[in-house]
């Protein structure tokens, strides 16, 4: 088998990344966060395009020099088209056509979604699910149950209707005043708090679908009539909050999942995207998994969090198909599964 080296970008939010991958395997991820966002307490576009101008070059610098690769020796660039912040994607996608206009080489374009999930096939020693499986992709813009039959043929057989999960561990966090990203403090602050502690309302949504925000009207509504008898509610209880909110949240993932994955009868579950860093995520995937019989599959945490590692793989899979953008490719911040 001859080996095919590509060289991934990914900028379709607020991380700018490259990776260099041989074949199946990772030779570099770099990945530059922007710390400009924390301030305002959620990503500013017009920042981000910034930040991504600044980090680009830097980036994809690095990733060659860390994977000993020349530019010279790669055969594909691979680039997020799309979905996401239209200026970040547009730093990513120009510096992805002209680098493979100047080399010489094919071009890949990978949706940003199929990325997450193509994560489970980075060669790294962990085990990939086998098809067909199901992928719970929770980040911080989307939530989606995917029914996966190959690496190139997958769709969305539930999604949000509104708020990602991502985005009600982020919405909850500025309700409690806490930085931004809310969900990995969330996360922190759960484990010294009581689960039971506070009940939400959980959403009555048909089918495999999800909808959030009635869970942080919720949150808010209880919060504030708690606080007219203790003003500092928000504070004495963040523990309890934390974990009863993350709690909700977890059960409502589950619960559509599991429902998923018993009428599919399908065996085969996995989770992908920035909230499955989540460690009640994790446990609870294990736990149900094992009552349900289920096999179950969590990437590394490099590779939930947005990096360029998974558009090369998704970029690797194109490329074996021979499908190749052309110069004329423009990224779409709503680009279509
Ligand atoms: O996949 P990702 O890095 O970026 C997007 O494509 O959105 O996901 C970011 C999201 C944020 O909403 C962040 O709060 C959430 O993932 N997140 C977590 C945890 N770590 C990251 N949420 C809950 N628990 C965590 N440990
Ligand atoms: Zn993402």
């Amino acid at each position: 088998e001859k080996s095919v080296i590509i060289l991934a970008i990914e900028s379709s939010c607020d991380d700018t990344s490259a990776a260099i991958i041989k074949n199946k395997t990772i030779l570099s991820n770099i990945v530059a966060g922007q710390s400009v966002h924390e301030q305002y307490g959620g990503v500013v576009p017009e920042l981000a395009s910034r930040a991504h101008q600044q980090n680009i070059v830097p980036v994809v610098d690095t990733a060659l020099k860390k994977a000993g690769i020349s530019p010279d020796e790669i055969n594909a660039i691979a680039f997020t088209r799309g979905p996401g912040l239209l200026g970040s994607l547009l730093v990513g996608t120009s510096f992805a056509k002209s680098m493979a206009l100047g080399l010489q080489i094919p071009l890949v374009e990978v949706n940003h979604m199929h990325g997450h999930v193509l994560a489970h096939f980075i060669e790294d020693g962990t085990p990939s699910p086998a098809f067909p499986f199901l992928c719970l992709t929770v980040s911080g813009g989307h939530t989606q149950i995917v029914h996966v039959t190959s690496p190139t043929e997958m769709k969305i057989i539930g999604e949000t209707i509104d708020d990602a999960a991502g985005e009600a561990f982020d919405k909850t966090a500025k309700i409690l005043n806490l930085p931004y990203p809310g969900g990995p403090l969330i996360d922190k602050y759960a484990q010294m708090g009581n689960p039971k502690a506070f009940t939400f309302s959980k959403p009555r949504i048909d089918g495999y679908n999800f909808s959030f925000s009635g869970l942080k009207t919720s949150i808010l509504y209880t919060i504030q009539k708690l606080e007219k008898e203790h003003p500092n509610i928000r504070k004495e209880a963040l523990y309890d909050i934390c974990a009863s909110v993350q709690h909700t949240i977890v059960e409502i993932l589950f619960d559509k999942l599991t429902k998923a994955a018993t009428e599919l009868g399908i065996k085969e579950v996995a989770i992908a995207g920035g909230v499955s860093a989540n460690s009640l995520l994790r446990s609870e995937l294990e736990r149900i998994g094992k009552t349900k019989g289920w096999n179950t599959y969590i990437p590394r945490f490099e590779y939930c969090t947005d990096n360029a590692a998974m558009i090369g793989i998704a970029g690797y899979y194109e490329y074996l198909q021979g499908r190749f953008a052309d110069q004329s490719v423009a990224p779409l911040a709503r680009l279509a599964f």
